[in-house]
């Protein structure tokens, strides 16, 4: 599947984007593992998601739904869970594989997890290496690469563990692990990430400290059921709040959005640009901060980009070297050697798409300078990543030529929909189906 832009437009309306990814896995596993039935509502029926619901059907849990975003999971308490009778296929799911490890390595049973080709050239060394620590034993193809395979039956001790990168994945891949683990098990992280696996975990009504960058458990204790309301995306959404910023004569209500203070990077970001962003009726639902966002168009300007804002906005960074393209000016990014390793090497894919467009950039190892200036037309490769495809795709409103995406079948693990629900607020997009 291809997108085809025209170039222009505005994006005018209300939306709500669908439910958050990294909430709707963690809503599966923690209520698969809890004592009696939850129910998920607003759950992300995107590829991902959907992965990870499947491994624990497979695994004997009963789970009614998706319909219409409704979730049914008959949990079946930590120990519950019983032997799949083949590999759990992950999709393109790193969350999914990561957590997945965590819980898994704690079993009675064996398992193997593999996923697409996307995910099995990502690093999984970094759960392994606290997960052996802990007692566990997983064995990898090469490098520290999926296939995995998980051998039950370990007992697992709890350990404190020193975070060596920002990730909330291998966080809670320690996390998890640490439910099945005697003793205490903690983690430090180096820099503040996404704590949605802590915030559940509290609404299942299982202790967890959390002091300064320090998080802990203790392990042997039971998840009680409980109703999830899944936010709106942040992630879907900021491929809108960067379209609309860019875009003249824009003006967008996105409903319903998640802001966890460990998510809105992206809305930092922007605001440092100059984009016209407010928050309004900001709740809490189900633990987790929720507002609407309205965004008009604003001209940008280019920022060095503060480092500490690069965790909290590690997904955004393909759509914000957009918002960087359209600056006025020169946009800099530090400290985001992440990017190299997530559903592909996300500086070296955007840097060739940009150029592409004849966006002047310059790559280095943890980072991107770019120039802000015009945006002609091309086709670009999303190197099979969502979150490159739907940033090209928004590239249209401020192109002088058409656009033609490659390989946007992805789109479906985050976003399913964004071409019909984009074409609606005034992108001017096709769906060529290849
Ligand atoms: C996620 C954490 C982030 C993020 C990913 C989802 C999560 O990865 O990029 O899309 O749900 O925990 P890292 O923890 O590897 O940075």
């Amino acid at each position: 599947m291809h997108f085809k832009l025209q170039p222009g437009g505005a994006l005018n309306g209300d939306v709500r984007v669908p439910g958050d990814k990294s909430i709707s896995h963690r809503a599966i596993m923690l209520g698969a593992l809890a004592e009696g039935t939850s129910r998920v509502n607003g759950f992300l029926e995107g590829e991902d998601a959907l992965a990870t619901l499947a491994a624990f059907r497979a695994m004997g849990v009963a789970i009614e739904g998706p319909q219409d975003g409704l979730v049914t999971v008959h949990g079946v308490g930590l120990r519950g869970l019983k032997a799949p009778v083949s590999a759990l296929d992950l999709g393109n799911a790193g969350t999914g594989m990561r957590l997945l490890c965590g819980l898994l390595a704690g079993q009675a049973f064996d398992t193997e997890l593999t996923g697409d080709v996307s995910l099995c050239s990502r690093p999984m060394g970094r759960v392994i290496e606290p997960l052996t620590r802990m007692g566990a034993s997983i064995q990898s193809a090469e490098g520290g690469r999926p296939p995995l395979l998980i051998r039950g039956g370990q007992r697992l001790q709890g350990i404190h563990y020193d975070l060596p990168m920002a990730s909330a994945q291998v966080k809670s891949c320690c996390l998890l692990a640490g439910l099945y683990s005697e003793g205490t098990t903690s983690v430090t992280e180096p820099a503040p990430t996404r704590d949605h696996t802590e915030r559940m975990l509290r609404g299942f009504g299982y202790a967890v400290q959390t002091r300064g960058d320090t998080i802990s458990l203790q392990g042997g204790g039971t998840l009680q059921a409980c109703d999830i309301e899944v936010p709106a995306d942040i992630s879907s959404a900021t491929f809108f709040l960067v379209g609309a910023s860019i875009a003249p004569g824009s003006d967008l209500l996105l409903l319903h959005v998640g802001i966890n203070p460990t998510r809105i990077g992206v809305i930092n970001i922007l605001r440092l640009m100059g984009a016209d962003i407010t928050l309004q009726n900001v709740r809490e639902v189900g633990g987790e901060p929720v507002a609407d966002i309205r965004v008009r168009h604003a001209p940008l300007r280019g920022i060095d980009i503060p480092v500490d804002q690069v965790p909290l906005a590690i997904d955004e960074f393909p759509a914000l070297f957009i918002a960087a393209a359209c600056a006025t000016g020169r946009t800099v990014l530090r400290g985001a050697e992440e990017l190299r390793v997530k559903e592909s090497d996300r500086i070296a894919a955007m840097a060739e798409g940009l150029t592409t467009l004849g966006v002047v950039n310059e790559v280095r190892d943890d980072g991107i300078v770019i120039e802000g200036g015009p945006m002609g037309g091309g086709v670009i490769d999303t190197y099979h990543d969502h979150r490159i495809a739907m940033s090209f795709a928004i590239a249209a409103l401020r192109s002088t030529q058409p656009i033609t995406v490659r390989d946007c079948d992805h789109v479906a693990t985050s976003f399913p929909g964004f071409d019909t629900l984009a074409a609606g607020l005034g992108l001017h997009i096709d769906t060529l189906v290849s």
